[in-house]
């Protein structure tokens, strides 16, 4: 992690970007090997693991619980797991700071065990929804307690005789999914998820490299179903971290609508559940090249080169909301550029990340000058003279603030972001790697 993060930072136009960047791992997959390394028998070493603050609280929870987690000098990760029945009470909350991956799936681990812990997290966490996670674990026997509205403070007493469950969820959520399945491990029975688009599918790939059985299809419809077998046991694995996708989404969207840029990115994960936003950028005439295609660790990862292009607005569908659901504030700075109006359908469940990411954008994008209108679960951006010129907050939201930084690059007048610090919790050396490719992100508060 950067030693000392600026917490405001400005960012302005400057010349092209060329070169490349290294691009942090995968936020979702280093959140999985933490927590499945913990729940297997024996050693598990990960190489690659994003050491960005959401990664580590999900870390420190898990010592908490009784796994022995740590980092040697070379920069790999040792986990020794305790397995499927070997978690212990933790004394105090867990605290899952910013981070409602780290804090959903734990919530599933510890309604599958004989123990009981609570959940707390920051100011953006504690707002967020969380019956969607507690309702199917309650039914599936865990005692659970929460503040009034299904909100964080949670505390959760499992159980090693859960029973195993179907559940039909209402939106694409990896998170829902993983919780359910986190707590399927230890449940008599087979469990069953449905979920109305195929959402991002970590868990599922890294169940099978533990040993466990788990089978997933797409129906006709679109709809995705997987079956876990439960009473499991999970046999340690080693992994390697891919490069996120979703990290790499700013230099992607930064090179593209900057002129005369041409960057490339190595090594970055290609998971077909998490490519829509590539998919909608070469659709709007991005130039992208995908080369050297290859499987490490189990995940597709290729490296990518983008050159400046003048985009064009598109209309992206519902059904590929889910496979860029981090994306679409990177990809609003993008349309800003594009001629001509970008809509973006199905993405109601925006309002319910980190902060309400439809309007925080908009109206952020509305501030430096730029045309958006939105709804419920759409939003339109259409090409516009950027102004720039404002002080705009992150809003405790990593990818708002990256998302803002971009938009500084191109806009007439230097764009300040205030709460820049939470970059941390995806994508340290944020700044300091965009700047290498010649962008001009600076602290704030020494202007
Ligand atoms: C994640 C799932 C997504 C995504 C989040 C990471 C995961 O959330 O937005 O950043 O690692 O499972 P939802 O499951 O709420 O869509």
């Amino acid at each position: 992690m950067s030693p000392h993060p600026h917490d405001q930072l400005v960012s302005r136009k400057a010349g092209p970007l060329v070169g490349s960047m290294p691009i942090p791992g995968d936020k979702s997959i280093s959140h999985r090997s933490l927590i499945f390394g913990s729940l297997a028998i024996g050693p598990t070493k990960v190489r690659g693991l994003l050491e960005g603050a959401d990664v580590m609280s999900t870390k420190d929870a898990l010592v908490a619980l009784g796994a022995g987690i740590e980092r040697d000098a070379g920069g790999v990760w040792h986990i020794t797991g305790v397995g499927l029945h070997g978690m212990i009470s933790p004394i105090t909350p867990l605290n899952l700071g910013n981070s409602g991956t780290g804090a959903r799936l734990l919530m599933g681990v510890v309604a599958g065990q004989n123990i009981t812990a609570t959940f707390c997290g920051d100011a953006s966490l504690s707002v967020r929804p969380m019956a969607r996670i507690t309702d199917p674990l309650a039914k599936m026997g865990a005692e659970i307690t929460c503040r009034d509205g299904g909100l964080l403070p949670v505390t959760i007493k499992g159980a090693t005789n859960l029973m195993a469950l179907s559940h039909r969820s209402k939106v694409a959520s990896a998170q829902i999914k993983s919780a359910i399945l986190l707590a399927g491990l230890n449940a008599r029975g087979t469990t069953n998820i449905t979920e109305p688009q195929a959402s991002r599918d970590h868990s599922e790939s890294m169940l099978r490299h533990f040993g466990a059985s788990v089978q997933q299809h797409i129906d006709a419809d679109g709809a995705h179903h997987v079956t876990l077998a439960g009473e499991a046991t999970l046999r340690a694995a080693d992994i390697i971290v891919p490069s996120d996708p979703s990290s790499a989404a700013f230099a992607i969207v930064a090179a593209l609508i900057t002129p005369q840029s041409d960057i490339t990115l190595v090594g970055i994960g290609m998971n077909p559940l998490r490519t829509g936003l590539l998919t909608t950028l070469i659709e709007m005439g991005g130039d992208i090249v995908k080369s050297n295609d290859r499987i490490e660790g189990g995940e597709a990862v290729a490296d990518l080169r983008i050159r400046h292009s003048q985009l064009k607005g598109i209309t992206v569908p519902a059904e590929r909301a889910a496979s860029m659901i981090d994306e679409f504030p990177i990809l609003s700075v993008a349309a800003a550029t594009a001629n001509g109006t970008t809509e973006m359908l199905g993405v109601a469940e925006l309002r319910v990340k980190e902060t309400d990411r439809i309007k925080v954008m908009a109206d952020g994008l509305a501030a430096c000058g730029v045309t958006v209108d939105y709804d419920d679960d759409s939003m339109r951006v259409s090409t516009s003279t950027i102004t720039g010129g404002a002080t705009l907050s992150a809003q405790h939201d990593h990818r708002i603030a990256m998302s803002f930084l971009t938009l500084g690059l191109v806009a007439e007048h230097p764009i300040t972001v205030t709460g820049c610090a939470t970059i941390e919790t995806s994508f340290p050396g944020f700044a300091s790697g965009m700047n290498q490719l010649g962008a001009s992100i600076i602290d704030g508060t020494a202007t």
